[in-house]
């Protein structure tokens, strides 16, 4: 087991204006990712996969929360279920990739276990005492669907996803967007040489837009642009400017005037953001693979793929994501060795742009000291 880090010297200050960042070494100092792990990863709800890679009775995914495998499966009754992937015998896994069964069978010794994680066959363990077949099962874990995701959270004490999301789906619903029908398009993923954190942080700023993002810079109303913080989620306010006469073929993203909101963009604690247009959603999500390696996962969706006016421009939107993405990325790579520099300890935050990170930083702290 690793030695907890020192967690002594950032105590976040609530005021704005006055608050400092948290400590360059909470991003660089390789002990601090297993107590996130813990009190963070493991406590919260985590998006695993696709729901309808698991519509049908017996239909299966293996998957992981960090170093954490899991299975999720569709039992006899139709409800959806998650276990650990982990057999009881000798801690080998009980499903991999993705299929249909009636019951999943340990690829080791043969133990087989039903969907709904019960033990139906354990060759050759006649005789063994102080076991009893019928009470040993997979380790079930918290899941849930919703749009067209599958999550899990490891805390069996956690409240349930809409505790968070609720109010998220009320106003996706509310302007018009239809996640439940969106279909995976296309899934890019990119491995980032930072910690998870410098990513989550750059992206809940748009302060960075004029100098960094100069294409995305042109596509918004920067003035307008705001973020607004909830308990455990934050959403950007991030209009698109209206177009003026001439200009519609260099914009991506052309107003609707129908919808009260062009685009929602939400991130919620610690590692999912979530945007919405009209006609397409997409999902980024943020795992930390090593103190200073982050995957993030982008996966675009659209409600009706192959079809409708928006279909020739879902290309140019992934190439559009992908080109800020790369600005991103080498934003993030410099910060995270700046971060390393023995001149950098803490920065400030804009009092007008940054109250998001501020937030962020926040909830971290209070997550890692909470018992
Ligand atoms: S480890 Fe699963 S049957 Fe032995
Ligand atoms: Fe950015």
């Amino acid at each position: 087991m690793q030695a907890a880090p020192n967690l002594s010297d950032y105590r976040p200050t609530e005021n704005l204006a006055r608050a400092e960042t948290m400590p360059a070494r909470w991003y660089t100092e390789p002990e601090f990712l297993a107590l996130e792990a813990e009190k963070i990863f493991y406590k919260t709800w985590q998006p695993v996969g696709r729901l309808e890679d698991v519509m049908r009775v017996g239909d299966y995914f293996s998957c992981e929360v960090l170093d954490q495998p899991l299975v999720i499966v569709r039992n006899r009754e139709g409800d959806l279920r998650a276990f650990y992937n982990v057999c009881p015998h000798r801690a080998a896994v009980v499903a991999q990739g993705r299929g249909n069964r009636n019951s999943l069978q340990c690829k080791y010794h043969g133990w087989t276990y039903d969907l709904d994680g019960k033990l139906l066959r354990a060759p050759e363990f006649e005789g063994v005492e102080n076991w009893k077949a019928e009470a040993v099962c997979l380790k079930p874990v918290r899941v849930e669907a919703w749009g067209p995701w599958v999550f899990v959270n490891l805390d069996s004490t956690a409240d349930p996803m809409s505790a968070t999301y609720a109010d998220i789906e009320k106003e996706i619903a509310a302007s018009g967007f239809n996640l439940e029908e969106m279909r995976l398009v296309e899934r890019r993923d990119y491995l980032i040489d930072c910690n998870w954190k410098v990513y989550v942080d750059n992206y809940l700023e748009g302060y960075h837009l004029p100098i960094a993002h100069p294409g995305l810079f042109r596509e918004l109303d920067y003035d307008q642009y705001r973020v607004e913080t909830h308990r455990l989620y934050s959403k950007q306010y991030a209009p698109i400017r209206d177009v003026e006469a001439g200009d519609v073929r260099d914009r991506r993203y052309v107003r609707s005037g129908e919808a009260e909101e062009d685009a929602l963009y939400y991130w919620v604690f610690p590692n999912v953001m979530l945007n919405v247009y009209l006609d397409n959603a997409s999902i980024n999500i943020i795992i930390p693979v090593g103190h200073d390696k982050t995957l993030t996962i982008f996966e675009w969706y659209f409600e009706a793929p192959g079809t409708g006016e928006g279909w020739e421009s879902m290309q140019q939107i992934i190439a559009f994501s992908d080109e800020i993405q790369q600005e991103d990325i080498e934003l993030c790579e410099w910060v995270q060795k700046g971060l390393k520099s023995k001149a950098y300890d803490r920065g400030r935050f804009s009092a007008t742009r940054e109250n998001g990170v501020h937030h962020f930083q926040t909830l971290v702290h209070e997550f890692l000291t909470k018992d």
